[in-house]
């Protein structure tokens, strides 16, 4: 079963219309990159897939089922959202916000177990953060926490994962670090991903489709999405380029100069 199906499907705010006619599907083995500038409406989508925002119109579905509905499936997606560190007094530890990874798997009357504290162990583990168990999850570093929140995501052993600008505000050697954890989840644990970023280089030899979304419009293909620029300055504004270099590709903004 598709992990995640979109048709025709239009997002946006009350009256407001963010982006229409998107259409994809995220199959098994995908490996989705999301792009567009700031405010293009990639947080939204990612919100409309996850039933957090309803749809203005169309269908996302969830293991073939609908997310209109009481859907079983959905929280079937993990999520690691866009945010910054945490800061401040949040009184939990990173074991306890592992944990709240379950919560949608707990029927009403239900308590943490051994075995539940032993799956999240496992996750914290996995993800290198042992040592960090018992502490404050607003005293880790922002990068610590990423890696949290994916431990977190990975507790419902989910269908798929979404990940929404998963290294911003993380230094580059974390950040190159959690990139490599990314690819690694597909690749060795053979989940489908959506991943909204900026950068999609890092990814270039693990995707097999974009999404590009911007200014009301939305196209899903392939990396010759970024060849057409008539198609990029309208979605980011006209002082934009695309530059291939030693295989990599880079959207670039400013004035150009012939030298
Ligand atoms: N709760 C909301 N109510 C109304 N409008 C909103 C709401 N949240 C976001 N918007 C608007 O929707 C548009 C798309 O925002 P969104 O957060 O989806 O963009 P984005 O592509 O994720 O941007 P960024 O790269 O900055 O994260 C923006 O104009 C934003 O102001
Ligand atoms: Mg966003």
């Amino acid at each position: 079963m598709r992990p995640i199906a979109v048709n025709n499907l239009k997002i946006g705010y009350r009256n407001r219309v963010i982006a229409e006619n998107i259409n994809f599907v995220l199959e098994e083995n995908d490996f989705v990159i999301v792009i567009g500038p700031n405010g293009g409406g990639k947080t939204t989508l990612v919100k409309t897939i996850l039933g957090i925002i309803p749809p203005l119109e169309g269908t996302v579905e969830v293991l073939g089922c609908s997310v209109h509905h009481v859907c079983p499936h959905r929280k079937r997606i993990g999520y690691v959202p866009q945010m910054g560190r945490v800061r401040g007094n949040l009184p939990a530890t990173l074991l306890d916000v592992v944990l709240s990874g379950l919560f949608p798997y707990m029927h009403r009357i239900s308590f943490i177990g051994k075995d539940e504290r032993e799956l999240a162990i496992k996750m914290i583990k996995e993800l290198g953060l042992y040592e960090k168990r018992n502490e404050p999850f607003s005293s880790l570093s922002g990068g610590q926490q990423k890696r949290g929140l994916v431990a977190r995501a990975l507790m419902g052993h989910p269908d798929a994962l979404i990940f929404d600008e998963p290294t911003s505000g993380v230094d580059i050697a974390a950040a190159s670090e959690f990139r490599k954890l990314i690819i690694e989840l597909h690749r060795e644990k053979g989940i489908p991903i959506l991943l909204v970023t900026h950068d999609i280089n890092p990814y270039l030899d693990h995707l097999t489709k974009i999404i590009i979304i911007g200014r009301g419009e939305c196209r899903v293909g392939q990396l010759e999405l970024l060849k057409d620029e008539d198609f990029l300055k309208k979605i980011y504004g006209e002082s934009i380029k695309t530059l291939q270099i030693n295989g990599k590709i880079y959207l670039l903004s400013g004035d150009f100069h012939n030298v």
